[in-house]
């Protein structure tokens, strides 16, 4: 029996110590001190041992099973400690490694042009309101006072859907819809995309973007509007602009104006992007609103008066951002459009 003792021994120490899977082990637990494992049979078969040899056999065994139990625990202590060594080495997240860099978008000139005005006129206490490109010919000439032969609603000019439907040619169709659903007094801003037939060049596109104002109150006059103005266009381009106030023609407005600002290229001294004028032509068109136009919206011109003004959100965007070619904000070409 002490053979028995000492092979069981040998082997079961080999076996425990060379094992690196914790299942293997519980294996050898199993074969070895389990209710049929082998110590287990023979610790049972003391008992037909004679009263000498039990004790010495017995304390032999006593060994062997601690030493055996002793050494699995070490071993299955090791091997818990390794398996959670491994997952900790799996799961770590190293935070310093920058495996694949992330090409993250952001917003188009055009975008963050027209979000930079909303702002300044949100400040001002304007609305934000949004609107159809699809219109109605009322929307877009009719109720804008426009004449009935005005070159502009001319097909050559403008994308009719039908007769009396067609893609915007302005934002100033908003002016209709604001009077008309919100009636007055209001101060709002609404910008978007507009349609003529243009021949596509430099500075010219078939689809732009305006961006619209129209203020309604008692009292209104081309003073505010001027004041307006002029705090807008220090507050988007700087304090030293100066702004030039020309007389023109709007069916909507009467007076109508076309208002220049300083050159930004030469900041007033006079260069070739500005034909040595020191001014930047027609930063927007603006004026105050016509009876006829709140009368076919039905605010009453005897109690109520406004202004009104738009601007192109492109040209705005190519002067700010020095951008030569129209062309290049609707392309869509990454590496140009992340330089902004
Ligand atoms: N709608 C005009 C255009 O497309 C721009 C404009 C001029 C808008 C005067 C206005 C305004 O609101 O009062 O050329």
């Amino acid at each position: 029996m002490r053979e028995q003792l000492q092979a069981v021994l040998d082997t079961a120490k080999k076996e425990i110590l060379s094992t690196n899977e914790p299942s293997r082990l519980e294996e050898i637990r199993v074969q070895y001190f389990g209710k049929k494992g082998e110590l287990t049979q023979i610790l049972r078969g003391m008992g037909k041992l004679s009263a000498e040899e039990r004790p010495v056999i017995g304390s032999f065994a006593n060994e062997v099973r601690e030493e055996l139990e002793a050494l699995y625990e070490k071993r299955k202590d090791e091997l818990e400690e390794e398996q959670l060594q491994a997952q900790i080495d799996e799961e770590l997240l190293d935070v310093t490694l920058d495996k694949r860099t992330q090409r993250i978008g952001h917003r188009h000139p055009l975008l963050k042009t027209k979000e930079e005005l909303e702002d300044l006129f949100v400040e001002m206490g304007f609305t934000v309101v949004d609107g159809p490109e699809i219109d109605s010919v009322e929307n877009n000439f009719d109720a804008l006072n426009s004449p009935k032969n005005h070159p502009s609603r001319d097909l050559s000019d403008t994308f009719y859907i039908d007769a009396e439907t067609l893609l915007r040619t302005q934002t100033s169709t908003m002016q209709i819809r604001a009077m008309n659903e919100l009636g007055a007094p209001l101060r709002i801003v609404s910008s978007g995309r507009v349609f003529r037939y243009d021949d596509v060049d430099d500075t010219h596109s078939p689809m732009f973007h305006q961006f619209e104002g129209l203020v309604v109150d008692k009292g209104i006059s081309l003073a505010n509007l001027i004041e307006t103005i002029n705090i807008f266009v220090k507050e988007l381009f700087g304090e030293d602009m100066q702004v030039r106030y020309r007389p023109h023609y709007f069916p909507f407005t009467e007076p109508s104006t076309e208002v220049d600002v300083t050159c930004l290229v030469c900041r007033g001294e006079g260069c070739p992007a500005c034909n040595n004028t020191g001014w930047s032509m027609e930063l927007l068109g603006a004026g105050v609103v016509h009876p006829n136009v709140l009368r076919n919206c039905g605010i009453d011109p005897d109690v109520y008066s406004g202004f009104a003004f738009g601007m192109g959100i492109d040209r705005i965007a190519m002067v700010k951002y020095g951008i030569k070619d129209i062309r290049l904000l609707f392309e869509n070409d990454a590496r140009f459009l992340g330089q902004f």
